[in-house]
């Protein structure tokens, strides 16, 4: 026997795959039990009700899609009446997205979702801060510092920020944040992108821009991690492009103490419950006796050695 149990602060999972934000509904237990899951990640929420942005929200890029959905979100209210109930039959931890437009309506938000039920609670910072010119939160240090500190003063739960790889500052706003208070974070959401469709000239997203998904991000997403992991002592939560146990076993190595899987579910809605199996599968060949023996694991002495591994390479 293998142990695939994962600790997240005071959180143990089963183990250590769980699905990202906005990738995965209830309409999937219809498809796998999601009580296999190692926590069950909803669909950001907010506290009013959005329409979403304008279509159409994703097209397809080699290998990979573009996203700008907009978190159209049915507000807070549908959210404990109707979706909380949903997930409170399994006893797999839920884990509540959420996303507002300043540091006050985060807090709220925080405050109120903050009930029997949920289990921890995900902080998207990726999104626009309308009080000061529009940039992520997590963009800079500044920003994710105040947005987490509001957060924590809002809720004993366990508190996790999404950062995003629109950032040159990956490493500073992962220190902010885990001043601040967060419990874990969640590396990462998607990257700024654009498509033109060449008939038209026409970008092909609504919103002209959105975010890039799927397996060209796994680089950049793994890189971050391995940054992350090397510059905070909270657990790192591994996201991007990942889509089989290959994938999600490179992050472990990387410094992750578990994964979320997006795009892929969209290409075989049954890779989690996949992935799971395949990494059993893997640990009791190798070898290794726990998940936790693989965290972090890398061989990057050699590598380091006189290099500064916060610094691009040439
Ligand atoms: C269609 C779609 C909707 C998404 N919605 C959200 C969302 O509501 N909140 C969020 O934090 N991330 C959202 N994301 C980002 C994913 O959670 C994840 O961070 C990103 O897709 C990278 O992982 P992947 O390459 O495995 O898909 C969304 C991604 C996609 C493709």
């Amino acid at each position: 026997m293998v142990d695939l149990t994962t600790r997240l602060g005071t959180l143990t999972l089963k183990n250590p795959v769980m699905p990202a934000s906005g990738t995965f509904s209830d309409d999937l237990a219809g498809v796998f039990d999601l009580g296999c899951l190692g926590a069950h990640v909803t669909k950001t929420v907010t506290r009013e009700i959005r329409g979403g942005n304008p279509t159409p929200r994703v097209c397809e890029v080699r290998g990979s899609m573009l996203n700008s959905i907009g978190i159209p979100s049915k507000g807070i209210d549908h959210f404990i009446t109707e979706v909380i109930p949903f997930y409170q039959r399994y006893e797999t931890p839920l884990v509540v997205s959420i996303s507002a437009h300043s540091g006050d309506d985060f807090a709220r938000i925080c405050e109120e979702i903050s009930v029997p039920g949920v289990a921890a609670i995900e902080v998207n910072i990726s999104c626009p801060n309308i009080e000061e010119d529009g940039k992520a939160f997590a963009m800079r240090p500044s920003s994710t510092r105040m947005v987490m500190e509001k957060v924590r003063g809002a809720s004993d739960l366990p508190l996790w920020a999404k950062l995003t790889p629109n950032t040159g500052e990956t490493t500073e706003v992962a220190i902010a944040a885990q001043e601040a208070g967060a419990d874990a974070l969640v590396v990462s959401n998607t990257l700024l992108s654009m498509a033109i469709d060449i008939h038209t000239r026409k970008p092909k997203l609504g919103s002209l821009m959105g975010g890039l998904s799927g397996p060209s991000l796994k680089p950049i997403a793994l890189r971050m991690v391995y940054q992350c992991a090397k510059s905070v002592n909270i657990p790192v939560i591994g996201c991007g492009g990942i889509s089989n146990v290959e994938d999600a076993i490179e992050f472990l190595i990387a410094g992750a103490s578990a994964v979320q899987v997006g795009t892929a579910t969209f290409i075989n809605p049954l890779i989690m419950p996949t992935m799971i199996r395949d990494l059993e599968a893997y640990l009791i060949k190798h070898g290794i006796s726990s998940v936790s023996e693989l965290v972090g694991s890398v061989d990057d002495a050699a590598a380091l050695d006189g290099v500064v591994f916060m610094e691009a390479a040439p």
